[in-house]
């Protein structure tokens, strides 16, 4: 008599895992290609996580042309530089996409600001993810909420913490494929993708800022430093995440 089925063996694999293979082998396929493969697999439910850097300014332009069904989505941590806020208005009425926005839980701020003031990141590490997970981290998990798969634009040639980035990896922690991909582009291809198509994109990066986040914790680069370098300056290389991506 063949052994009991053990549950594992019986367990399906979810959307996310079955269509995993299928996405790595895209891993050398152009953008254009990449993009469209997401919007015949996943259409609307499937969005690009944007923080309107110029990397995710790429892939609103390349999906507005080669997967217009993806939705787009940000962030909002209530402490994004102006200049962040006038690009998703030119974003949205250039494109005619709409940026759903997600916000971060107001009674966790309002804990936050009033019991540790409003520049509790500065104190520590953990201080300083402690804002992360509640201005960012959270907020993620709401906006990923009933999605298949999301869109980032993260590149390898970022950081330390960013070598090993996949074109297509499996996002355990929320369920879902994450994709991205951008991951073997360089600074220079982004640039002359920007460039070559008129692309708008945040003032900052022309005042020395190649890495834009919330304005607190952003600052910008003098030319021999490395481009995430005015991200959480205070602190060293290897921490230089929020907990949006793991670190590797
Ligand atoms: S991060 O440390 O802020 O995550 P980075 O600014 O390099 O790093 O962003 C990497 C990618 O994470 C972006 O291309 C985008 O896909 C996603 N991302 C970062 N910040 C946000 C945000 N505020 N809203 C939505 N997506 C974001
Ligand atoms: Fe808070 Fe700075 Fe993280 Fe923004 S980047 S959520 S302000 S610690």
């Amino acid at each position: 008599m063949s052994p009991p089925l053990s549950s594992t063996s019986l367990a399906l694999p979810t959307p996310a895992e079955a269509l995993l293979d299928e996405a790595r082998a895209l891993k050398d396929a152009p953008v254009e290609e990449i993009l469209a493969w997401i919007e015949g697999r996943f259409g609307a439910r499937a969005a690009i996580a944007s923080s309107f850097g110029v990397e995710d300014m790429v892939l609103i332009d390349l999906a507005r042309k080669h997967a217009p069904g993806l939705r787009v989505f940000t962030l909002d941590t209530g402490r994004l530089p102006p200049e962040t806020y006038d690009l998703i208005e030119v974003v949205r009425n250039r494109y005619g996409v709409a940026v759903e926005s997600f916000f971060p839980e107001r009674e966790r701020v309002e804990a936050l600001e009033s019991s540790q003031g409003y520049f509790s990141f500065r104190k520590s590490l953990e201080a300083r993810k402690e804002c992360c997970a509640i201005r960012k981290v959270e907020p993620l998990r709401r906006a990923l909420a009933g999605r298949e798969a999301w869109v980032t634009g993260l590149r390898r040639e970022q950081s330390v913490t960013r070598t090993a980035v996949e074109v297509a990896e499996l996002d355990a922690s929320h369920g879902l494929l994450k994709l991205n991909p951008l991951a073997a582009w360089t600074q220079r291809e982004v640039w002359a993708y920007i460039k070559a198509h008129s692309v708008p994109y945040n003032a900052l990066h022309d005042k020395g800022y190649p890495s834009i986040g919330c304005a607190p914790c952003t600052r910008a680069v003098k030319p021999y430093e490395d481009e995430r370098a005015g991200r959480w300056w205070w602190e060293s290389r290897e921490h230089s995440e929020c907990g949006l991506h793991p670190v590797r």
